[in-house]
């Protein structure tokens, strides 16, 4: 009995280890941001990783590192998805986690305002991106039996801010997601779950084509706020954290507010900074 027990808890262990070595990874969104810093630590650590975004200058700029290969498509569009998905397989000859972590915002409008095309594009990108991207992750990792998904979620999930209703509420539709797979996944050997950061120093603050809020934010920032901000480092520790768990845990959200935010952040953005 105790022979069976410790041959169980070596089991878990090499699980672990093994999992935790050499990852086959895909990471939407490794243009930028915290899917940019998250594809280097992983390479860093010796994964082996598929990423995708647009902007073709930063995917040849990635797709210089070691075991690594960036791929350009639209999140949104199924027939990329579909593409990329195929050239994923074949470039990491496997597939042991999926990092969803392509989104935008939606601006900085009162809802009143908000033209339904970002409402659209917000939903197809944060949510149907998604969706895509998991949807044919759990084709491959259902039948073998192991896998783990983890979403770049938001706190805005669970404390929205004003004037950001929509993407608050597309980070809300991606954690009931989390939330439902995991009940079907039970048993299944597969894992999912969500990262939710509060406001992180990335590009996205500064560009308002990506849904964010002024030119005034963005690296390098005079803005007090900006250096208050999460690093994108920590967030893709978090999200480490998820894809290097032992084989007995299964992590559903871990949320990250930056240091001083005490449990409000973002929402303390609109007291400190003015920008409309
Ligand atoms: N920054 C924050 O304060 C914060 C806080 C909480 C959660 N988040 C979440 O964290 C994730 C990453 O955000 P970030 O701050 O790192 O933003 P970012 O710097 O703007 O990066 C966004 C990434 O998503 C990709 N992307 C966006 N739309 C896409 C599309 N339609 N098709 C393919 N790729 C697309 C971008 O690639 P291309 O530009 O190459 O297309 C880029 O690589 C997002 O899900 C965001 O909602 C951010």
């Amino acid at each position: 009995m105790v022979g069976r027990h410790l041959c169980c808890v070596c089991c878990l262990l090499c699980c672990a280890m093994a999992s935790a070595k050499h990852l086959r990874i895909i990471v939407t969104g490794g243009t930028s941001g915290i899917g940019k810093v998250l594809v280097q630590q992983l390479a860093a650590s010796g994964h082996r990783v598929f990423f995708t975004g647009r902007n073709k200058e930063a995917l040849q700029g990635l797709a210089s590192c070691e075991g690594v290969r960036g791929s350009s498509g639209d999140v949104t569009n199924e027939a990329d998805v579909e593409r990329q998905f195929s050239e994923a397989l074949e470039f990491l000859g496997g597939l042991d986690a999926l990092v969803a972590n392509a989104g935008c915002g939606a601006g900085r409008q009162n809802f009143e305002d908000l033209p339904a095309e970002q409402f659209d594009r917000v939903f197809s990108t944060n949510v149907r991106g998604a969706f895509l991207w998991t949807q044919r992750a759990l084709r491959v990792m259902k039948p073998q039996g192991h896998g783990q998904i983890v979403m770049t979620s938001s706190v805005a999930a669970m404390r929205p801010c004003p004037k950001a209703a929509i993407y608050a509420a597309s980070k809300a539709a991606v954690q009931a997601m989390v939330l439902s797979l995991r009940a079907e996944l039970k048993g299944s050997g597969v894992k999912i779950g969500s990262v939710n950061p509060g406001a992180v120093a990335t590009e996205w603050w500064g560009d308002e084509g990506r849904g964010g809020w002024t030119k005034e934010m963005g690296p390098g920032s005079a803005l007090p706020f900006w250096n208050d901000m999460l690093r994108p480092e920590d967030v893709a520790d978090g999200i480490m954290t998820l894809l290097t768990q032992a084989a007995s845990s299964n992590i559903e959200s871990l949320v990250l507010d930056p240091a001083d935010a005490g449990g409000v952040a973002p929402p303390d953005v609109a007291k400190r900074q003015r920008v409309d």
